[in-house]
């Protein structure tokens, strides 16, 4: 049995191995009710017909399955071995089995025949920092989604609050960065919401973001850390925010500093898509 904690779920090391998803995770994914709801209302939403959809990395196949009831055909693709072999049988043993075409591939050169309708790439972590997202998808607009073709999702946004935060337990100070899981102490929040940056998937996204940005202080005290959230665009009406198994709030600690109501707090950050949150910089300057 391959079981993990929830934090290594968020922390994939997807620069030098593959299957870092038990079943167990797949399945605690698609028992969160919020992220299945809101990725299947996309696709209904978005899926034709007499379509192509395409799938990039289709975990246990539960999508490509609903996905084929709804379109012409589903080419759908995953990396790893040992959840294609799980998703494969359950392809096989599908009524719409006919319908689709499974391929054990890597989605950052796959390319189908028939170029798709429509996409669907769950490839998501907070800022997608950690997971392909942006990778994937810069592949799959010029290689897979036909020109005018709908993703889901089309946009990420990246947004930013600033707090403070008690890494300190019983006397011992442990400044890590933390999801904020159910049951987990939130930070003080002090700021108010900022953009720092958004991913299109309309267009080419660069992999390494820079930059810098103003937020006011709300309230005064000590800003000693981030909190990083993303909004995404699923398909035109659907949305999707945070749950605990995909894309939950993150906490990062910031050198603190001491702030009044009203300033204007610079906050820098600068990270590389795919690879994970202690390689990025998290700033107040
Ligand atoms: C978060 S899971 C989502 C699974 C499924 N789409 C769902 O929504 O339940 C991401 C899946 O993408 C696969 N994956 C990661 N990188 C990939 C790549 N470069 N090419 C194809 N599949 C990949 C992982 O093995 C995993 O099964």
């Amino acid at each position: 049995m391959n079981v993990s904690s929830r934090l290594d779920h968020h922390t994939p090391k997807y620069e030098d191995q593959v299957g870092n998803f038990g079943l167990s995770y797949h399945l605690e994914m698609l028992k969160d009710t919020e992220r299945v709801g809101r990725i299947r209302q996309a696709l209904d939403e978005v899926l034709q017909p007499d379509g192509i959809h395409c799938e990039l990395g289709i975990g246990t196949g539960v999508f490509a399955i609903y996905a084929a009831s709804k379109c012409r055909k589903v080419y759908a693709v995953e990396k790893d071995p040992a959840i294609y072999a799980f998703a494969k049988k359950n392809i096989q043993e599908s009524i719409y089995a006919d319908k689709i075409e499974l391929y054990l591939a890597d989605g950052l050169d796959f390319v189908p025949e028939e170029k798709a309708d429509t996409l669907l790439v769950e490839m998501m972590s907070i800022w997608c920092i950690n997971e392909p997202q942006v990778t994937v998808m810069n592949h799959a607009r010029k290689h897979i989604l036909r020109a005018g073709g709908v993703s889901i999702p089309s946009r990420i946004v990246n947004l930013v609050e600033l707090g403070h935060y008690d890494f300190e337990v019983m006397g011992v100070p442990c400044p890590s960065s933390l999801p904020q899981f159910s049951g987990i102490t939130a930070p003080r929040i002090m700021t108010q919401s900022a953009v720092f940056n958004t991913f299109d998937f309309g267009k080419a996204n660069t992999e390494t973001i820079e930059d810098q940005i103003q937020i006011k202080a709300l309230v005064s005290g000590n800003v000693n850390c981030a909190r990083l959230s993303s909004l995404v665009q699923l398909s035109p009406s659907i949305t999707f925010y945070s749950t605990d198994s995909l894309m939950p709030l993150t906490i990062v600690p910031l050198r603190a500093r001491a702030v009044q109501a009203g300033d204007e707090l610079t906050f820098y950050s600068q990270f590389k898509v795919r690879t994970d949150l202690e390689r990025s910089r998290f700033e107040l300057r």
